[in-house]
């Protein structure tokens, strides 16, 4: 392996920057267990493998929702729909509400590990935490897939250029359209 080592050059300005054109879905990561009921918005999420089903999360160590999240075991991955705007603000501290009223503002239900599901999500998964890495400011949650629930309407929340677009239905190209999943 070569010894010769890479300055890095880019600065946080560039990087953040950079992310914020990467078009994400928005997602609330909902979780409940004998640690509390807890959630909160996040984009960086992103499947693993289908064989098991599998996804990661990405997480700020700094959150005080990080112990308790990790500790309960479980959450549910909620992709929201444009219309939940309202909610993820709620969910990433705007207006800094209690988290119970912050669950208040919607209906959930369960499915298999416990952790709410948000009633009307574009889809959700239900996960339990098989592994934990902790890389530089955030832990990577490793979620196995148990349940799967989805709206029929999809009518996504994508954070691009730091703000929020609504992306569905009809396609915008109809005739590129080729599933790779
Ligand atoms: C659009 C958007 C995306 C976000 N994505 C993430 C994310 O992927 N991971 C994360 O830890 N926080 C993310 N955040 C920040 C959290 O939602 C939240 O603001 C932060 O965890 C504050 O937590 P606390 O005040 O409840 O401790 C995002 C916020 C917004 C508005």
């Amino acid at each position: 392996m070569s010894e010769t080592s890479v300055e890095n050059a880019v600065s946080l300005q560039a990087f953040q920057d950079g992310m914020s054109r990467l078009g994400a879905a928005v997602n609330i990561i909902i979780s409940d267990g004998p640690h509390g009921q807890l959630g909160f918005t996040a984009t960086a999420v992103c499947s693993i493998s289908d064989e098991p089903p599998s996804l990661l999360v990405c997480m700020n160590k700094r959150s005080q929702q990080n112990t308790p999240l990790k500790a309960n075991g479980v959450f549910c991955v909620n992709t929201l729909s444009s219309r939940h705007q309202e909610l993820c603000g709620l969910f990433s501290g705007v207006g800094k509400l209690e988290m119970k009223h912050r669950f208040r503002q919607a209906q959930w239900s369960t499915m298999v590990t416990g952790a709410p599901v948000l009633e009307d999500a574009a889809v959700s998964f239900d996960c339990k935490i098989v592994e934990a890495l902790e890389i530089n400011t955030h832990s990577i949650l490793i979620g196995e897939v148990l349940g799967i629930k989805s709206d029929d309407e999809v009518r996504s929340l994508i954070y691009l250029n730091r703000t929020y677009h609504e992306v569905g239905s009809p396609p915008f190209y109809p005739e590129n359209s080729r599933a790779w999943l």
